[in-house]
């Protein structure tokens, strides 16, 4: 299993387990336009070839980014595949120069494993709310707020 840059022609299944799993309600679904325009954001689990999963650092602001779109194969669950993506996020996080890395999640214990703590909502900046207005579920999603610092 290797941890590898995205490539465009990776977009096609990246958009098919998001979407999967945005369908039982874990997480937003996105378009190929969003998955086109990010690409760069994401990393890819590989394993001889097979995409595994998926995991996109965003750059929020001078200082800030966020985990998004968080994936892995049902068939691939447990066996770590989650955290290294999200180390090697953080690791790319540290080369860019952030302070923080934060994500919005429905499974907090995740990520407490990979280093984050509760963060309160209200102190992030208002430009991450982008992605909320347009969810029908806000504001009331339930999502908890994570943080890690650099
Ligand atoms: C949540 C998800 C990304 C975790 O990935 P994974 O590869 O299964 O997790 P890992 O095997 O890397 O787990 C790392 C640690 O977190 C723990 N963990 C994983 N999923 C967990 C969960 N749902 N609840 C509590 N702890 C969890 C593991 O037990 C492991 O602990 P350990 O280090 O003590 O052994 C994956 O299950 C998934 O894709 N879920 C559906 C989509 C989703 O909810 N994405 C998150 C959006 S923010």
């Amino acid at each position: 299993m290797k941890i590898r840059r995205a490539v465009l022609a990776d977009v096609p299944e990246i958009q098919k387990l998001i979407n999967y799993f945005a369908k039982k309600d874990w997480m937003l679904a996105r378009s190929l336009n969003d998955l086109y325009e990010n690409i760069r954001d994401f990393w890819i689990a590989d394993e001889d070839g097979r995409f595994i999963g998926c995991c996109a650092l965003h750059m929020i602001w001078a200082d800030l980014a966020e985990i998004k779109s968080l994936a892995v194969r049902e068939s691939h669950k447990g066996m770590g595949v989650g955290k290294r993506m999200v180390l090697k996020c953080l690791a790319e996080a540290r080369i860019l120069g952030l302070k923080r890395v934060f994500a919005l999640t429905y499974v907090p214990k995740f990520f407490k494993k990979c280093g984050f703590g509760r963060y309160p909502k209200s102190k992030l900046p208002h430009k991450i709310w982008g992605d909320c207005l347009n969810c029908p579920k806000f504001p009331d999603c339930g999502e908890i707020s994570v943080a890690v610092e650099l």
